[in-house]
């Protein structure tokens, strides 16, 4: 303890200890092994540098719209090679709070199917074992939770049975957690006597826990040449597309992106444009006005490749962005944060930004890579986000493109779908159009809501 307090003393954190006496052997050996696992140092170094401009853009002549792809029937084959040999792992990001969406449990569990009410986890793990079928290899996936979702999400796949996939297919692994701190001092908050105010480190923080748990090893040494990367929040994701995979391998990319164009100035999507000559991705924030607006000779907006958040990141880069100098860099950003407080004993709810939080991005990882591919995707068939508990990206508009992927898939089997009828399609049953084609009958009169499911 005295040891302790002069550790936090040093660092001008003898706060932290306030209330340290009403606290049980076990919460003091807990506190102190949160504590003894802080970077007082580096959290000083950020902190410092709160009042520092942003990353600004750089001027508008260091960047450039980056050159998209459409998808490649041909590199068909080369996916399915590596699907077939099991060279793909699937990563799903589940580490997030949900806040916008306002549901209580973890995002995943989120029953979206807009027939069946799936939740967003079985979706996603329904079409990992739709490809273990298909190409008779297992293909890992990779749940990356953050101590605000991790049990629960872990309880979820028990009890669901892992929906299906055995359970040496399933790894789960938590992201990071970093302090907040006081945005007037520097000081690290506590959430109560004995408990630090953590909070995830960003989606950033998927690709230091993945190599630190030591899951980026286990799987190179699985035979794992390639990830695919996607937000849980997505129940439309065409994981591992193999024409995507396909190229990505035929172009010898370190990170390989998928694009939905936008469509409108306004659209609140980041962009992936070339910076200096690299990949990078502009967020929707950070670009002015003019940029968005700017037009290609077609007439189309010039930066337009808006960021799904799909990506296949090769094993080797993964490795080098885990490792050494090239490790992402802190976010800082200014957020309401409840927090008990020290010197009145009392909890506080406040009402404006009262602290700084540390983040990191997926997205810097791209600029570090030395070869990388953009191809496009179609909003309508691969991104329907669920992020707002109303208006744009809520359930309804994500269920109404669910409804309108499965109705095109089964219109263009030659089925006939009633005008209102709701339908949806479990990856079990088909996990694209061409599936359909081979189990739905031309003719077939779909007439009334209808659920299409393995059995
Ligand atoms: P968002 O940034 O949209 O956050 O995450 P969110 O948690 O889903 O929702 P809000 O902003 O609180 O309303 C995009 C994806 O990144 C994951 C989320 O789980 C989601 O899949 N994520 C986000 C993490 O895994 N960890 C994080 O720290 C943040």
């Amino acid at each position: 303890m005295t040891d302790l307090m002069s550790h936090l003393k040093s660092h001008g954190q003898e706060h932290l200890l306030t209330g340290w006496d009403g606290l049980s052997p076990e919460e003091r050996e807990s506190f102190t092994a949160q504590l003894r696992a802080i970077d007082f140092t580096k959290i000083a170094e950020l902190f410092a540098k709160k009042d520092e401009p942003g990353a600004s853009l750089p001027p508008r002549d260091r960047i450039a719209p980056l050159p998209v792809e459409q998808p490649a029937a041909a590199a068909v084959e080369i996916g399915e090679g590596a699907l077939r040999r099991g060279e793909v792992a699937v990563l799903v990001v589940a580490g997030g709070q949900g806040s916008r969406l306002g549901f209580e449990q973890p995002k995943g569990m989120f029953p979206v199917g807009p027939v069946s009410g799936a939740t967003l986890f079985r979706i996603h793990a329904e079409k990992v074992l739709a490809l273990t079928r298909r190409y008779g290899k297992p293909v890992p996936l990779l749940v990356m939770t953050s101590p605000a979702t991790h049990s629960e999400t872990v309880a979820d796949f028990e009890q669901e049975r892992n929906f299906g996939l055995p359970s040496g297919q399933v790894h789960f692994f938590q992201q990071g957690t970093m302090p907040a701190v006081e945005l007037a001092t520097g000081k690290l908050l506590l959430e109560k006597p004995g408990q630090l105010a953590l909070s995830p480190n960003g989606h950033g923080g998927t690709l230091t826990a993945l190599a630190d748990s030591g899951l980026l090893a286990r799987l190179k040494s699985a035979g794992i040449k390639h990830v695919f990367y996607f937000q849980v929040d997505n129940p439309l994701v065409n994981v591992c597309d193999p024409a995507f995979v396909g190229r990505h391998i035929q172009a010898d990319a370190e990170v390989s992106s998928k694009v939905v164009f936008k469509e409108r100035p306004e659209e609140k999507v980041g962009v992936l444009a070339t910076v200096d000559g690299r990949c990078a991705i502009i967020e929707y924030s950070d670009m002015p006005k003019a940029m968005t607006e700017e037009r290609a000779a077609d007439g189309t907006l010039a930066f337009r490749a808006g960021n799904p958040a799909i990506h296949l990141f090769s094993v080797p880069f993964l490795e080098r962005v885990t490792s050494g100098h090239q490790r992402l860099a802190f976010h800082l950003a200014r957020k309401k944060v409840l927090h008990w407080d020290p010197a009145s004993g009392q909890t506080v709810n406040p009402d404006e930004p009262n602290a700084l939080k540390f983040e990191l991005f997926v997205f810097d990882a791209l600029p570090m890579a030395e070869r990388w591919l953009a191809v496009q995707a179609k909003r309508e068939d691969e991104f329907a986000p669920l992020k707002n508990a109303d208006g744009p990206d809520s359930l309804e508009t994500c269920q109404a493109l669910m409804v309108g992927q499965a109705r095109r898939w089964l219109t263009a089997a030659g089925a006939t779908v009633a005008g209102d009828a709701a339908v949806e399609i479990s990856p079990l049953f088909a996990l694209d159009a061409a599936a359909v084609k081979m189990k739905v009958k031309p003719g077939t009169v779909v007439s009334g809501t209808t659920y299409f499911s393995e059995t």
